[in-house]
């Protein structure tokens, strides 16, 4: 067991924590100057390897609105990284000057490999294509305010379904809602993977997968649309695979009362005419952000919850996914989780044939 409430992976942690998170969210959404001396003399450090404007603007205000400060880097070739340094020395001496650390990589695992060195908690802002689980602390808050539930709902989720980590995140931790049934629409190319829908049927929670997206409109509580994540294609072109774009026309086809999230940077997969629309929440989708954010750390730096990250050591088993942590930082130790007669990496969640 480690020391430290590290949010790596909402699945690490009971229904009830998360619950309690997103009541908290919107308490502090409506009182949020009573909030404002909680993290006075606490310093949160935001490391982030990759490009972002929501995640780390809505940390760092969350942060400040808490009456905390902070430190950290938005451009990895500014700090030491550029020399050279590891993950592991990076976070150990940040550790030590921060009291709770925000951590965005390009590299799948690295947030919990951060967690093996880290002296203060670590919260996983974005690991790869791997996931995003502030974004989903975000997207349930959005949908507990409209909906009033989080349970029983059809949910649709459009677009890069293979690298969109926001969406692995939110069905992860949505299918432990009872009720809640899944459409997934993407290109055959950019499919939900299969350790998602394992997930999500062992919730006991249905799916289907579709290539319509007006098909799909009439029955959703709410369309989750997302980009595609060309920056994950490594090398490869996405030119041939066939793009998503909610329209204002097909707005009719939608039920009244439904909702349209999107965790943005939009590119072009939601019409600009379509924000004007009562069902679209993005906007106010990434405001609740600073809010769920802010009961994050005041949750996280109580340090109550400390959860096991790391299971059976394989040093001689070498993770099958090419894109995980293990194959770029030699040093750390290959940990892997049974289930079943199957191992899955403990960073990375990549099944081990
Ligand atoms: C998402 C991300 O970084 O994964 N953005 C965000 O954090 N709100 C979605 C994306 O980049 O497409």
């Amino acid at each position: 067991m480690n020391k430290f409430t590290h949010l790596i992976d909402l699945d690490d942690f009971p229904i009830e924590y998360i619950k309690k998170i997103v009541k908290s969210g919107a308490d502090i959404a409506l009182n949020t100057d009573e909030y404002s001396e909680c993290c006075k003399g606490k310093v949160l450090a935001t490391l982030f390897y990759e490009p972002s404007t929501r995640t780390q603007m809505s940390f760092q205000t969350a942060m400040l609105r808490l009456g905390g400060t902070l430190i950290g880097f938005d451009n990895p070739e500014t700090s030491s990284v550029a020399k050279g340094e590891n993950l592991k020395d990076t976070t150990k001496v940040v550790s030590s000057y921060a009291d709770i650390m925000v951590m965005r990589n390009p590299v799948e695992g690295s947030a919990k490999a951060a967690a093996l060195s880290s002296d203060c908690p670590i919260i996983n802002a974005g690991d790869g294509g791997h996931l995003h689980p502030t974004q989903t602390l975000t997207d349930l808050l959005t949908i507990k305010l409209a909906h009033g539930q989080l349970e029983n709902l059809t949910i649709g989720v459009c677009g890069d379904l293979k690298y969109g980590r926001t969406t692995h995140s939110l069905c992860k931790t949505l299918s432990k809602f009872s009720g809640n049934k899944f459409i997934f629409i993407s290109a055959p190319e950019l499919s939900m993977p299969d350790y998602i829908k394992d997930i999500v049927k062992a919730n006991g929670c249905e799916f289907e997968e579709i290539y319509s997206l007006e098909d799909a409109l009439p029955k959703l509580d709410m369309l989750y649309m997302t980009r595609i994540q060309r920056e994950r294609f490594a090398g490869k072109s996405d030119a041939a695979i066939d793009k998503y774009i909610l329209t204002k026309d097909m707005l009719r086809l939608m039920r009244p009362d439904a909702i349209i999230l999107h965790p943005l940077p939009r590119v072009d997969e939601i019409e600009i005419a379509v924000d004007d629309d009562p069902r679209a929440k993005y906007f106010l989708q990434a405001k609740y952000g600073v809010y769920v954010r802010m009961a994050l750390i005041i949750e996280v730096l109580k340090n109550e919850n400390p959860v096991k990250l790391f299971h059976e050591e394989h040093s001689d088993i070498i993770c099958k996914n090419e894109k995980c942590v293990t194959r770029k930082e030699k040093y750390l130790p290959h940990s892997f989780r049974r289930k079943g007669d199957m191992l899955f990496c403990d960073y990375c969640e990549a099944a081990q044939p």
